[in-house]
């Protein structure tokens, strides 16, 4: 395995370089990394309603992530600063320490179809209760072609809530995200659970908290290879508990989570969306808004662990459109669901990682504000080399703002011929 040490100080070309001679791209990959080939009008204008173009975001390469003894190419895509940089750096010192583990407990999507004005709520329940196998196939029929794939409705679960009754369907989407298979089937089940309760359906439709669909992510990092060593781990425990207890504290902390969780799942073509808000229920499932990971020292080593619900989609709506995200499955070797998952999750602790190691030693300012500092100088409008010259002037000095750029570019022109 080559060092990728240095990776970020090399020009695009020679990165494009590395990563070809590493890697076996397909003829369309190669061509989308040669010439920027975005996403063609036609395809956008099909994809989305009242359409007028394309928006471009960053992509950039995490070349050396360590997961489950395997090591991938991350494609992620941001518009934040520090974030790539972050992730990087918390890659090489965890894959120096073993990298990452991951489990996934399980893979199935979860529906809802809630009843209401019923009759009688806990009669409604056991009748729908002695339905269960016909209304499981009731919902395969609605969507057969997901069994040939083997996947298909799987259990049924009832709730009362309130004057609702909320039936639960289980399903295996296999790769999909299975939000258009789900939401099939519910309607399918939906006039049969009309009847069986005498009552009425509100709705029916796909839920994002995706409890079925756990993910975890642990790394293990020895004290020697932490700058700061056991002082900073113990700080990161600190933090951790920070995250834990203060709710306030732990939406910036899952931010930082998301920072590397967001820039994966956006490179994938998945909705974020989904993502998002799957996490932030199962950060308050206990009631409190808390923190997603946790740190603990455990024999001279700190031990991170993340769980989240992570219904992370290989195929299925716009993947496979994009030709940015069929480059991204391609540097990611074209993993599975769960495999994907799982580097979803490990993006997020490595991202916390760093993101606590910054706080609780230099302070988040020194690196983030250090690599502001570019797209600062471009906001004041520095162009080509002008841009490292007023960047690096703006890390010399105590406060980084556009002011500041826009004086320092100033000065800069007043000399130039
Ligand atoms: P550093 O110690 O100054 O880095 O940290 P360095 O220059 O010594 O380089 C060390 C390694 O970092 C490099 O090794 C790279 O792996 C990586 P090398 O390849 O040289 O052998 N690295 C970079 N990779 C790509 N591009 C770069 C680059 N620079 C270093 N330009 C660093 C600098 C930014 C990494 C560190 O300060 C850091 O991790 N800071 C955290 C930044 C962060 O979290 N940013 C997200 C935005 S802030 C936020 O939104 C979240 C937050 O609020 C969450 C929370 O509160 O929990 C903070």
């Amino acid at each position: 395995m080559p060092s990728y040490s240095g990776f970020h100080k090399k020009t695009r070309q020679e990165r494009l370089d590395i990563l070809m001679q590493e890697k076996t791209f397909t003829p369309e990959a190669l061509e989308t990394l040669n010439t920027d080939r975005n996403l063609p009008e036609p395809i956008a204008g099909q994809m989305v309603e009242n359409h007028i173009g394309t928006f471009a975001l960053p992509m950039s390469v995490v070349p050396e992530m360590l997961v489950n003894n395997e090591t991938y190419t991350l494609p992620l895509v941001t518009e934040e600063p520090s974030v790539v940089a972050a992730l990087n750096y918390a890659s090489q010192i965890i894959g120096k320490s073993g990298g990452f583990a991951t489990s996934v407990q399980n893979r199935l999507m979860i529906g809802q179809v809630a009843l209401y004005d019923l009759p009688d709520l806990e009669e409604a329940k056991a009748t729908i209760c002695q339905h269960k196998a016909e209304i499981i196939d009731l919902a395969n029929a609605s969507h057969p072609s997901i069994l040939k794939r083997g996947g298909g409705a799987r259990d049924l679960r009832l709730d009362i809530k309130e004057d609702f009754l909320i039936v639960y369907l289980l399903a295996d989407v296999k790769e999909a995200m299975g939000a258009n298979m789900i939401n099939n089937m519910l309607e399918g089940i939906k006039p049969y659970l009309v009847e069986l309760s005498q009552g009425q359906a509100l709705m029916a439709i796909l839920s994002n908290y995706a409890t079925e669909s756990l993910v975890t992510a642990t790394c293990r990092i020895a004290f020697d290879r932490i700058p700061g060593g056991q002082e900073t781990a113990k700080k990161i425990t600190l933090a951790s508990r920070l995250a834990q207890v203060d709710p306030y504290r732990a939406a910036t902390h899952n931010k930082g989570i998301f920072n590397g969780i967001d820039a994966l799942v956006l490179a994938t073509g998945n909705d974020w969306r989904a993502i998002e808000a799957g996490c932030h229920a199962y950060a308050c499932q206990d009631g409190q808004y808390r923190g997603l990971s946790s740190w603990s020292i455990v024999d001279d080593q700190l031990v991170g662990t993340l769980t989240l619900p992570m219904p992370i989609a290989t195929v299925g709506g716009s993947i496979g459109l994009n030709p940015k995200v069929k480059l991204a499955f391609e540097l990611l070797g074209h993993p599975d669901a769960k495999t994907l998952a799982g580097l979803v999750a490990s993006a997020g602790l490595a991202q916390n990682f760093a993101a606590l190691r910054a706080l609780v030693t230099t302070g988040i300012q020194a690196g983030h504000m250090k690599l502001q500092a570019k797209s600062l100088a471009m906001l004041a409008g520095a162009q080509g080399d002008d841009i490292e010259i007023v960047a690096q002037k703006l890390r010399e000095g105590q406060h980084t703002n556009l002011e500041k750029a826009k004086n320092i570019l100033e000065e800069l022109r007043k000399n130039q011929p």
